[in-house]
C-alpha cells in the first residue's frame, strides 16, 4: 500500500513538473520532462554552472557531468576544436548562426571547422561520423530534423565528446546541453499579434493561411501549435489553409500561390520564418491581390540587407520575431566546459522579441541594420540612459 502510494505521489510530481514545464511553453518531450528540477550535485572533477554564467533562462537543471559518468572530463590542451554540424547552410538565418560561431571562436582561441549538412538527414550522419573520425574537442550541432539524428548525435556524447545542441532539439537529452528559444511561445506570440490585428480590422471571418517548416524539426510544430494556442484569443480567426515549405522561400512560392488560387478570401499569411513569409508575399503579388490588406507574418528578424527587420520597414512583412542563432553562447558555454569543466544547464533558453512598424527603427538601429540611422532613437535613448 504504501509502496502504491509512494509511486502515486511520484507520478503526480512527474504530472506537476511536466505541466508546469508546458505552462512556461516549452515543447517538452515526455522522457525529457521528467528530467529533476534541481541541479544534481557535480561529479568529481566538474563544478556546477553559476547562475552569472547563464544567459537567458534555465529550463532543465545541470546532471552531474556534461559528459556520461564513465568519462573524465576534457583534457587541458593549448588548442581547442570546436566542430559545427549545420542543418543548411544555405538559408540566411543559419549563415548568420555560422557567422556568430565563427567570430566567437576565433575570439575565444578556438579552432572551428564547419559541415554544411543541406538538409539532408544522412549528410549530416555522415558529418557528425567524420568529426568523430577527426577527433574534435567538443561538438556543436543543429540538427536538421529531431528524429534521425538523435542515435548519432548521443554517439559522439558517449564518446565523451561534449555536445552543445543549438535551435532544434533531439528526442532526448544525451547530450551535454541544449540552447534554444521557445517556439511555442513565438508561434503564440504570432498568433496573439494575428488575433487582435484582425479584430482591430473587424474582420470576421479572418482568413488565415499558413507555410510550415520542415516537419520533423521540433520548431516547425511548436511554431505551429503555439499559433493555433494564440488565435484562441479571438474565434473569427481561421486557419484555412496550411502547407509545408519546408522552411525554403523557392519552396514558400509555389505553395503560396497554390492556397492564395484555391481561397478567394486570405487576410493573413503565417509563415514559419521569414524566407517563407517573404515568398508568400511574392506570390500574393504575382496573383494580383492587393498587398495592403493583407498581413505577412514571419519569424526571425535578421538585420541583413534581405532580412526581416528591412522587410517590416519597408511594408512587405507587418509583423516578424528575433529569433536568436544562439551562437555566441554556444562558444561560451563550450569555453566553460572545456577549460573550466563547469557543468551547465541541460537546457538554456533563449529570449526573443516582437517587431512591427511601431519598433522597427530602433531595432534596426540597435542591430545595425542597413537603414540604422544614427542620431536617431537609438542615440537618444542611449544618451538618456547614460544620464
Ligand atoms: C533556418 C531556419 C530558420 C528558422 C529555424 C528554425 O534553417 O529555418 O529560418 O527560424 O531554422 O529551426
Amino acid at each position: 500500500m504504501k509502496n502504491r502510494f509512494a509511486s502515486l505521489s511520484a507520478a503526480v510530481v512527474v504530472l506537476l513538473l511536466t505541466l508546469a514545464l508546458v505552462m512556461q511553453g516549452g515543447s517538452i518531450p515526455t522522457a525529457l520532462a521528467q528530467t529533476p528540477a534541481a541541479n544534481a550535485p557535480a561529479a568529481s572533477g566538474w563544478t556546477t554552472f553559476t547562475a552569472a554564467q547563464v544567459e537567458g533562462k534555465v529550463i532543465m537543471a545541470a546532471k552531474a557531468s556534461a559528459l556520461p559518468a564513465n568519462c573524465q572530463p576534457p583534457k587541458q590542451k593549448d588548442k581547442y576544436t570546436i566542430a559545427m554540424s549545420q542543418a543548411n547552410k544555405a538559408e540566411p538565418w543559419r549563415t548568420a548562426m555560422n557567422q556568430q560561431l565563427e567570430a566567437a571562436a576565433k575570439a575565444a582561441g578556438f579552432d572551428i571547422v564547419f559541415a554544411d549538412a543541406a538538409q539532408d538527414n544522412a549528410k549530416q550522419v555522415s558529418d557528425i561520423e567524420n568529426f568523430l573520425t577527426q577527433g574534435v574537442d567538443l561538438l556543436v550541432v543543429s540538427p536538421n530534423e529531431a528524429a534521425p539524428m538523435t542515435d548519432e548525435i548521443n554517439k559522439v556524447w558517449k564518446a565523451c565528446i561534449p555536445v552543445i545542441v543549438l535551435d532544434r532539439n533531439i528526442t532526448n537529452t544525451d547530450y551535454s546541453m541544449f540552447i534554444g528559444a521557445n517556439n511555442v511561445s513565438i508561434g503564440k506570440s504570432a498568433g496573439q499579434y494575428v488575433a487582435k490585428w484582425c479584430k482591430d480590422k473587424g474582420l470576421s471571418p479572418c482568413n488565415v493561411v499558413e507555410l510550415r517548416g520542415l516537419e520533423g524539426a521540433p520548431p516547425a510544430k511548436d511554431r505551429g501549435d503555439g499559433f493555433r494556442d494564440g488565435i484562441k484569443d479571438n474565434p473569427d480567426v481561421k486557419i484555412i489553409a496550411s502547407q509545408n515549405a519546408d522552411w525554403l522561400r523557392e519552396k514558400a512560392v509555389p505553395a503560396a500561390d497554390a492556397m492564395l488560387r484555391a481561397n478567394e478570401k486570405v487576410d493573413v499569411l503565417y509563415g514559419h520564418n521569414d524566407p517563407m513569409a517573404e515568398g508568400a508575399y511574392l506570390a500574393a503579388q504575382s496573383a494580383g491581390k492587393d498587398l495592403k490588406k493583407i498581413l505577412f507574418v514571419g519569424i526571425d528578424a535578421l538585420p541583413t540587407p534581405d532580412g526581416g527587420i528591412e522587410s517590416v520597414l519597408q511594408g512587405r512583412l507587418g509583423v516578424t520575431f528575433i529569433y536568436p542563432t544562439g551562437g555566441k553562447q554556444a562558444i561560451e558555454w563550450a569555453k566553460l566546459i572545456l577549460i573550466k569543466h563547469v557543468v551547465p544547464p541541460l537546457w538554456v533558453e533563449l529570449p526573443f522579441a516582437t517587431v512591427d512598424p511601431s519598433n522597427a527603427q530602433d531595432v534596426c538601429n540597435q542591430y545595425a541594420c542597413p537603414d540604422a540611422k544614427t542620431g536617431g532613437a537609438a542615440a537618444t535613448m542611449a544618451a538618456t540612459a547614460s544620464k
